[in-house]
């Protein structure tokens, strides 16, 4: 047996202690950001050693109502005080049955019934299942680039090699289909992406399925792809596709959900009811819970024993998501839509200003700045090479210099996301923007 290094008993006073704890004892994982956390509140994390950051990135868009949010805990503390599990599929309770009826009444269209996970990637899989037994159908289709989580289930419906290497093969029956990303459209050459790229969906179904479509799944927003927002008309377009073929349509908006576009859901930024939606992230602020929704027809194709999750619908965190519901809808979307809109103008001039800035894009608090090389062509000649040094780079000046913690992402690796809780300040946005031009001047 290894040798004990440290007292677990004693409290961690150093950045490295906890980091030499990772090395020694988690797997090895991505851990790019280098912000150990001790504790967090608002928008502002507090390391080992006292130093603030700005969380502009809200622990990969989830804790959509703040830090320590103060109606949420008393919430997760009184549930906690009642009972913490007696799992929710043999023991019916109040929070499950309240979050369930309240979710009813939020999400768009005739959404009505829910089943309750743990995370994302469940509730993606869990959505795939319900959609293969409500059409009898087994195919389905994604988005190039997008993202669903890590499961092999999700990862086959990921649309990136990077997630997978190593881990192939994963669920049979999955193709792909062009994402919306007018910037590097393969099909339009960028500038007049609309509803038409939507057309490609045919194409894929006509050669690269056998035509038992289940279900097309979709990120109203892709987020993991570098904030993607589709042009107007291309969700619609899909679904009726879908539609055509016997499919459902799946939202995921385990990213987009819960007020992070300036709409409780980012459906509703467009004219369509999905099928299917699915949520986690900031759902419950952060505590572990996911979902998936459908109307009741559709919901009804589940039979008993059709699916389970010993601890999906946790009380406690059901009760946080209660509460996390009233606070977004106390005032704290309209402040992501507010905020988000600002933000948008302000992006739009370093897009015009700085020639490395090659694309800002996005919806209420979730927007994306694409940093290229201006001086080479990128990948599909449609749009500059993309710079993800220059992301990184940025990143860690931003991080080093202004305690500030900003996401990169994108499929080529270099879109700062800008996802920071729903209720950042103006003075706080400001900043962060500020530090980003800064970084911008500096390292570029
Ligand atoms: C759109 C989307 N779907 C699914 C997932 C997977 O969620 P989880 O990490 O909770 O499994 C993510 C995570 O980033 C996501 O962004």
């Amino acid at each position: 047996m290894a040798e004990q290094q440290t007292d677990p008993s004693v409290g961690r006073e150093s950045n490295a202690a906890v980091l030499s704890a990772y090395d020694d004892h988690m797997m090895p994982i991505w851990k790019s950001l280098d912000v150990p956390v001790k504790r967090a509140s608002g928008c502002t994390l507090e390391d080992f050693e006292g130093n603030e950051y700005l969380d502009v990135f809200s622990g990969i868009s989830v804790v959509n109502v703040g830090h320590g949010n103060d109606a949420v805990v008393d919430a997760a503390k009184d549930q906690l005080d009642e009972f913490v599990h007696g799992c929710s599929y043999v023991h019916p309770n109040e929070p499950v049955a309240d979050l369930a009826e309240r979710i009813a009444e939020v999400t768009p269209g005739d959404l009505q019934k829910s089943f309750f996970c743990n995370s994302g990637t469940e509730a993606v899989e869990g959505a795939v299942k319900l959609a293969r037994k409500y059409t009898g159908s087994k195919e389905v289709i994604a988005l190039e680039m997008g993202f669903h989580g890590r499961t092999l289930g999700s990862l086959a419906l990921t649309g990136n090699k990077a997630y997978k290497k190593g881990m192939a093969p994963t669920l049979n029956d999955v193709a792909h289909t062009a994402p919306p990303y007018g910037y590097r459209c393969p099909r339009c050459d960028g500038d007049q992406c609309d509803a038409d790229c939507a057309e490609e969906l045919e194409r894929i179904i006509g050669s690269h399925t056998s035509g038992d479509l289940a279900a097309v799944v979709v990120e109203p927003v892709m987020g993991e792809a570098g904030i993607i927002v589709p042009p107007a008309g291309w969700l619609e377009r899909v679904q009726e596709i879908a539609h055509d073929h016997g499919a459902l349509l799946i939202a995921d908006e385990v990213q987009t959900g819960y007020g992070r576009t300036g709409e409780l859901f980012a459906s509703s930024h467009f004219d369509v009811e999905p099928d299917i939606l699915t949520q986690a992230k900031g759902i419950a602020n952060g505590l572990p819970l996911g979902a998936f929704t459908a109307s009741a027809e559709v919901a009804d194709a589940f039979e008993s024993g059709d699916h389970l999750s010993t601890f999906g619908g946790n009380p406690v965190a059901c009760a946080a998501a209660l509460a996390t519901i009233d606070e977004l809808q106390d005032g704290i979307v309209d402040n992501a839509s507010q905020q988000g809109a600002w933000l948008e103008s302000e992006l739009q001039t370093l897009e015009d200003e700085y020639d490395v800035v090659g694309q800002t894009r996005g919806l209420g608090l979730m927007h994306g700045v694409e940093l290229v090389d201006p001086s080479e062509t990128g990948p599909q000649n449609v749009a500059p090479k993309p710079d993800k040094d220059l992301a990184s780079a940025v990143s860690e000046y931003l991080r080093e210099e202004s305690n500030v913690v900003m996401g990169v992402g994108g499929y080529y690796k270099n879109v700062m996301r800008f996802q920071p809780p729903l209720t950042i300040s103006r003075d706080q946005l400001e900043r962060a923007v500020d530090e980003l031009e800064a970084a911008l001047e500096t390292v570029a």
